[in-house]
């Protein structure tokens, strides 16, 4: 699984969103304390630097250590690579202990997770009362009536690349088991519906698409996903190369309390 992510890293880093700031005011308003917070699947520290704003100290973990090298350095967020080796305690002991974290966030990784065991993890770190744990993710965009239907045409052959473990991904997380008391930011079964808007080059989206781990799983079976042709139809749907776009990123949130 790291593996698939390191192959990305480096276009990962710089073709990926970062999330609206309100997002994390907002969470920053539900948690009783604003000491630790913990960024799991951190990547490149796209959500981890937003924590930082507004928590004293952030730690971002990822399993991939490609994905750390080109991780966003800052004074209050410290990148921990965590293997899936540790154990249980060894990670609750890295992240700060028990009953310590104050905000827990997961963004666009929660679905390649070993769910019982993260949640697990995850209850024993949150501080009781008052710890939340926030995960979201995104996986559509709309940009216009011409250039939304090739896209979706072009997502239709990434389909059988994703991994069974993605499937609640594809659906905007409505399958996700998500065993914890509601916040009212999305629930179990439920997960709020939020817009991102993004001013993008042509380049720009298409390097997010290359950054897609189904891409890179095809290109690895030799199947090439974004061909010459493809990419011409989807320049040519945008409006052309040098045009810039205000893009729509449909996102998805759930966010909850340890149950009492
Ligand atoms: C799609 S990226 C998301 C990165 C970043 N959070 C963002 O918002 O763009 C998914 C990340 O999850 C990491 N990952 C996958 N499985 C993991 C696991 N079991 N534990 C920790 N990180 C994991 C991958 O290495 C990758 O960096």
């Amino acid at each position: 699984m790291a593996g698939l992510f390191d192959k990305q890293a480096e276009i990962y880093s710089d073709s990926r969103p970062t999330y609206p700031s309100e997002w994390f005011s907002k969470l920053a308003a539900l948690t009783s304390q604003h000491s630790l917070a913990w960024d799991a699947g951190t990547g490149s520290g796209q959500a981890a630097l937003a924590v930082a704003e507004y928590f004293k100290q952030v730690i971002g973990t990822d399993i991939s250590e490609a994905q750390l090298k080109h991780a966003t350095q800052h004074p209050r967020v410290k990148y921990i690579h965590t293997p899936l080796s540790l154990s249980d305690d060894e990670l609750v002991t890295l992240i700060g202990g028990e009953n310590s974290v104050d905000l827990v966030t997961v963004a666009e990784a929660v679905h390649w997770f070993e769910l019982p065991k993260f949640y697990s993890i995850v209850t024993r770190l949150l501080r009781k009362p008052g710890g939340v744990i926030a995960i979201w993710g995104y996986n559509d965009m709309e940009v216009s009536p011409t250039f939304d239907p090739v896209m979706k045409r072009v997502r239709e052959t990434t389909l059988p690349f994703y991994d069974p473990k993605a499937q609640c991904f594809l659906d905007g997380y409505r399958t996700l088991p998500f065993p914890f008391e509601s916040v009212g930011l999305g629930s179990e079964g439920e997960p709020l519906q939020l817009d991102i808007q993004r001013v993008m080059s042509f380049e720009e989206m298409v390097r997010g698409l290359r950054s897609s781990s189904a891409v890179t799983k095809a290109k690895d079976q030799g199947v090439d996903l974004l061909p010459e042709e493809v990419i011409k139809e989807l320049e040519s749907a945008w409006g052309g190369p040098n045009v810039i776009k205000t893009v729509t990123i449909k996102a998805f949130m759930l966010a909850g309390k340890v149950k009492v």
